[in-house]
C-alpha cells in the first residue's frame, strides 16, 4: 500500500471535517440523483477528468495489479476484454455508458471484424466520442439510455460497460434490457463499483463517507454487490465470474485522494475555488479524499463480474 494514502478510520472524522466547512454534507446526503444531475455532472466534470484523470479521455478507474499506479492500468479492463470477445464467436459489441468513446474506440482498432456500437447520454461525452472515432469504420455512437435501449431483441453477442451502471436508477429494468438485447449465449462484462455485503452494519461516519462518495459522483445509490446478483440471476443471467479488485484500484485512487487533501487543506482557498468553478467540478474532490477509506474498510468494492445469457 502506498505510503502515503490515509485510510485509518480514525483519521475519518477529521476529514469528514473538513470536508463539511467546504461543502455542507447534510445537502449533499439528501440529494436525490436523477439522469439530468448525471449529464450536468459529466458536463461540468469534463474538465477535470481531462486534465487530472486522463488526458486521453479514460472516464474510469486504472486497474494496476502490481500496485504502483500507471497510466497503462486503463487499458487492463480493455486488454481482458479483448480476451474475452476472442474466446467466442463475436460479430457485435455493445458499450453501455461509452462516455468519450476511450474504450470501445481502443477496441475497434484492435478488433476490425467486429462491429462495435457505444451509447451514452451525455452529449458532451458523445461529441468527443464521434470525433475521435472518425474515420473508423466498424463504430458507432448514439445517444442512448441503458434503461431503455434502443435495439432490437437478440442484437449483440457481447456486452460490457465500465463504471457506468453504478448510475443506474434502476438495476432490475437496466438487466432485463442487457438480457433482452444479448444473444443466447452471450456475455455482460462489467468493471463497476458496488456496496460490500453488510453496508448497513458499517460504523455511521463510514456510511457517512460512502453516501457522501457515491452522491458527490452523481450515483444516487448503489446496490450491494449480492442484492445486485440476486437480480441478475432472477432476470435469467449465469454468473461466471465475480472479482473483487478493489486492492488494485487503491493505486489510481492514493493519487487523486493526495490532490484532494491539499484542496482541504485550506477551506477559504477552498471556498475560493468553488465561486470560480462549478459545484460539480469541485465535489470530485469528496469522493477523492473519501474514497480510500470507503473501499479499504470495505462499505465500497470495486468488481469484475461477467454474466451469460
Ligand atoms: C464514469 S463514466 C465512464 C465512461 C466510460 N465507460 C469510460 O470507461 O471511460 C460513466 C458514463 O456513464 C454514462 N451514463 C450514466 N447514466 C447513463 C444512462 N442512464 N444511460 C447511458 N449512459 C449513462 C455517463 O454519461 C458517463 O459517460
Amino acid at each position: 500500500m502506498h505510503k502515503e494514502i490515509i485510510i485509518d478510520l480514525n483519521e475519518l472524522d477529521k476529514y469528514l471535517r473538513k470536508i463539511d466547512s467546504v461543502f455542507p454534507c447534510g445537502n449533499i446526503i439528501n440529494r436525490n440523483i436523477n439522469s439530468k444531475n448525471v449529464i450536468s455532472y459529466y458536463r461540468d466534470s469534463s474538465a477535470v477528468y481531462k486534465y487530472v484523470h486522463s488526458y486521453k479521455g479514460a472516464v474510469h478507474m486504472a486497474i494496476n495489479y502490481d500496485g504502483i499506479f500507471n497510466k497503462k492500468g486503463f487499458f487492463t479492463q480493455l486488454n481482458e476484454i479483448t480476451e474475452f470477445i476472442n474466446e467466442s464467436k463475436t460479430e457485435k459489441v455493445l458499450e453501455l455508458g461509452c462516455g468519450k468513446g476511450f474504450n470501445s474506440i481502443f477496441l475497434a482498432r484492435k478488433l476490425p471484424a467486429i462491429e462495435f456500437s457505444g451509447i451514452d447520454i451525455t452529449d458532451q461525452h458523445l461529441t468527443v466520442a464521434k470525433k475521435k472515432s472518425h474515420p473508423i469504420e466498424n463504430i458507432k455512437f448514439a445517444y442512448g439510455d441503458f434503461h431503455k435501449l434502443d435495439f432490437e431483441d437478440s442484437s449483440f453477442d457481447f456486452i460490457f460497460e465500465l463504471e457506468s451502471i453504478c448510475h443506474a436508477n434502476d438495476s432490475s429494468q437496466v438487466l432485463s434490457e442487457v438480457y433482452r438485447v444479448l444473444k443466447s449465449g452471450g456475455q455482460f462484462v462489467l468493471y463497476d463499483g458496488f456496496r460490500q455485503v453488510g453496508f448497513e452494519s458499517l460504523h455511521d461516519n463510514l456510511i457517512q463517507a460512502a453516501i457522501l462518495t457515491e452522491k458527490s459522483l452523481a450515483v444516487n445509490r448503489v446496490n450491494e454487490i449480492d442484492d445486485w446478483l440476486k437480480i441478475a440471476s432472477k432476470t435469467g443471467f449465469k454468473l461466471k465470474v465475480k472479482a473483487d479488485l478493489s486492492q488494485n484500484i487503491m493505486p489510481n485512487l492514493c493519487r487523486l485522494q493526495i490532490l484532494a487533501r491539499r484542496y482541504f487543506e485550506n477551506p477559504l482557498l477552498a471556498k475560493i475555488f468553488l465561486k470560480l468553478f462549478s459545484q460539480n467540478a469541485m465535489m470530485n474532490c469528496i469522493s477523492a479524499l473519501l474514497m480510500p477509506f470507503t473501499v479499504y474498510n470495505k462499505a465500497h468494492g470495486y468488481y469484475k463480474i461477467i454474466l451469460e445469457k
